[in-house]
């Protein structure tokens, strides 16, 4: 995984649609509420989920690859009160390898940080990290999406799709969103993305910026497999935030340390 993952992107990424009109918001905050302790946010980016969290009286810890992402975050979390900020802990560590000395009681992934790992020995790496910092009987909530097999074996997705409304930030710059996918390999299971941002300047300047990375998609019970093999036992898995059956678009794994 690059160092480069989302740098310069963090601002626009925190406002496009995508991310804004997520309804997993309240799910976290409740989660962080019901578990208790401390909380471990793998793939925190810009704070969307964990700054709420922090805001429900939860001590969290974010931990991200892109220094972009977190600065921003850092950003965020310096205009709540100090009481939020005195809750919150950043730190800048790949989930394949990082060591934090501790244990949590909940560790989430909110908004498919996971499936950005190409690989199964990444996956496996980063869940015996997750693994050894969980709590005894602590939780772990895996939060991907559902593969959808059109995507994977759509090769049209090569031109751009899923134009978003545009939306303005506070300098004046108006941003649109689109994505492409140029490559998909079923075999692998991986999605080669783009999203791409057009940005309009208040000077009428334009810029286009892409952002690359890939998608994994794992299947329900590759996941289950994958959890088993790194010590968790699932307790549920849900397809939606508001405790959808599965088949209705995500898959959320609840489970727990062995
Ligand atoms: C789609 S964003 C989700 C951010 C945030 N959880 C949210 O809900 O808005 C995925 C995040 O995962 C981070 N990420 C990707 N690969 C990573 C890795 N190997 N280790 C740590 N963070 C990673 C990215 O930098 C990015 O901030």
């Amino acid at each position: 995984m690059s160092e480069e993952f989302y740098n310069g992107f963090a601002e626009y990424y925190h406002f496009h649609l995508a991310a804004v009109g997520r309804d997993d918001v309240r799910f976290f905050t409740e989660l962080c509420r019901s578990t208790g302790g401390k909380v471990l946010e793998v793939g925190c980016g810009t704070g969307r989920t964990l700054i709420p969290c922090a805001k429900a009286g939860a001590d969290v810890t974010g931990l991200d690859l892109s220094g972009d992402m977190l600065s921003f975050c850092r950003k965020a979390v310096n205009q709540e009160s100090r009481n939020v900020n005195s809750r919150v802990e950043l730190v800048k560590a790949d989930m394949t390898s990082f060591d934090l000395g501790r244990k949590f009681q909940l560790i989430t992934t909110p908004f498919r940080s996971f499936q950005h790992l190409a690989t199964v020995e990444e996956q496996l790496a980063a869940l015996s990290c997750i693994r050894s910092h969980s709590a005894s009987g602590g939780t772990f909530v895996l939060d991907i999406f559902d593969p959808d097999l059109e995507i994977l074996t759509d090769t049209n997705r090569a031109q751009e799709f899923g134009e978003e409304p545009p939306f303005i930030l506070r300098d004046g710059r108006e941003v649109t969103v689109t994505y492409r996918n140029p490559l998909v390999n079923p075999v692998m299971q991986i999605v080669h993305c783009e999203m791409i941002f057009r940005v309009k300047h208040s000077d009428g300047r334009h810029e286009r910026l892409v952002q690359k990375f890939t998608m994994r998609f794992t299947y329900r019970w590759e996941a289950e497999h994958l959890l088993h093999r790194a010590g968790f036992r699932v307790r549920s898995v849900l397809g939606g935030y508001n405790g959808e059956p599965v088949g209705s678009g995500e898959l959320i794994f609840i489970a727990e340390a062995r």
